[in-house]
């Protein structure tokens, strides 16, 4: 059988955990998805650095990432940033080739154009790895909510964060100090001012607010206050409190005075009492409660950031987005958007 041909853009902390695994275990996805999948090229800024960790064979790399997607079937976007990452998927949908991100920050800057460009192309978009890790979230609200009213989405979306906050708070350590370690430890993005000034859980909260009210929120309409002004003595002011500083993001439907429905999407420190579930969220963990009509509150849980999690998020998808490829169907595609305001602050 002909192999589907797959692209991987970017081969750092997550893509190289992509190739390896895509690289040692051939035979699992062959299995899983019904035809074999081919890596045909791993797209890099720098030839010549050490990649061991991604077991490739270096023929494989190329500093062409615009010819790479014009030869694939299923282009994995682990880039990151606005551009060129988003020229690429633009340029992979044209080429109908399906993609598979973790890239949030595009997503909540310019979701909707991406979404609808697949559905023009007839391809996929997969996003899971963007929010959470490699928590299932994407396609719980995505799909398994879909037929359900969601009232609120409420958690803990980055991993860097709850790592600093976390580790201040148990070994009385400064910020700085544990952004480092964050850093070595892969969880932190490419520039870390994007995780402790909260833009990146605001672009997550951009997304889970699309998902969850069938709307469109960009993340400048998620109102952001990071953790950048937090300091050792703050954490331990809040801990004789009884109580552990978390940064959440919030998004809730709200009704307006008017009797119109809108939406608030909000991310900033939170004084949490040591008795919730939140508190005990450690390290790079994510924890989201989504509150929904039918459901009652359900509770998502797990590694939230970091190489081999958030592997097994974009491999998911790639798996995903194979069988569609071979069987012919869709992935879930836009919804039909209700268009709810979103409710400044101040107004909630
Ligand atoms: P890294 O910075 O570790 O890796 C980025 C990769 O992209 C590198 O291999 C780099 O090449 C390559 N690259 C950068 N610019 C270009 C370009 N113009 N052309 C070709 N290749 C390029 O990022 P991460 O792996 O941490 O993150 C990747 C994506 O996944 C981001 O969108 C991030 O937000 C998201 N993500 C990350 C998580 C994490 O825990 N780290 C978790 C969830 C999502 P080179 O190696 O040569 O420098
Ligand atoms: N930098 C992000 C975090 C990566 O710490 O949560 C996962 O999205």
């Amino acid at each position: 059988t002909e192999p589907l041909r797959v692209a991987l853009l970017g081969c750092g902390t997550v893509g190289s955990s992509v190739a390896r695994r895509l690289v040692e275990h051939p035979e699992e996805f062959s299995a899983r998805v019904g035809r074999p999948l081919e890596l045909v090229g791993v797209a890099v800024r720098d030839l010549d650095k050490p990649r061991d960790e991604a077991g490739l064979d270096r023929s494989l790399l190329t500093t062409d990432a615009e010819g790479l997607v014009t030869r694939a079937d299923l282009v994995i976007e682990l880039i990151g940033g606005i551009e060129p990452a988003r020229s690429l998927i633009l340029s992979a949908f044209e080429h109908g080739a399906s993609v598979v991100t973790g890239n949030k920050a595009l997503l909540g800057e310019d979701g909707p154009r991406l979404y609808e460009a697949a559905s023009e192309a007839g391809v996929d978009l997969h996003f899971e790895a963007a929010v959470a890790g490699a928590i299932p979230l994407i396609r719980p609200m995505r799909e398994s909510l879909a037929g359900d009213q969601v009232r609120r989405v409420m958690g803990i979306v980055n991993g860097t964060t709850n790592f600093i906050l976390d580790k201040m708070d148990r070994t009385g350590a400064d910020l700085a100090d544990v952004l480092a370690e964050a850093q070595q430890l892969g969880y932190a993005e490419a520039d870390p001012t994007a995780d402790v000034e909260g833009h990146d859980a605001q672009a997550k909260a951009a997304i889970l607010a699309s998902l969850a009210f069938h709307t469109r929120v960009a993340t400048s309409d998620v109102s952001c206050e990071g953790i950048t002004a937090i300091t050792s003595d703050d954490i331990r002011t809040v801990r004789r409190m009884g109580c552990v500083l978390k940064l959440l993001a919030i998004c809730e439907r709200v009704e307006r005075p008017d009797g119109t429905a809108g939406v608030s999407a909000r991310v900033h420190p939170t004084i949490v009492p040591r008795s919730h579930p939140l508190a005990s969220v450690r390290e790079a963990f994510n924890a989201v409660f989504v509150e929904t009509e039918l459901a009652g509150e359900l509770m998502f849980y797990g590694p939230g950031a970091g190489a081999d999690p958030t592997a097994s998020a974009v491999l998911g998808d790639l798996v995903q987005a194979a069988r569609h490829r071979v069987t012919g169907a869709r992935g879930p595609g836009e919804s039909a958007y209700a268009q709810l305001p979103v409710v400044p602050l101040g107004d909630v």
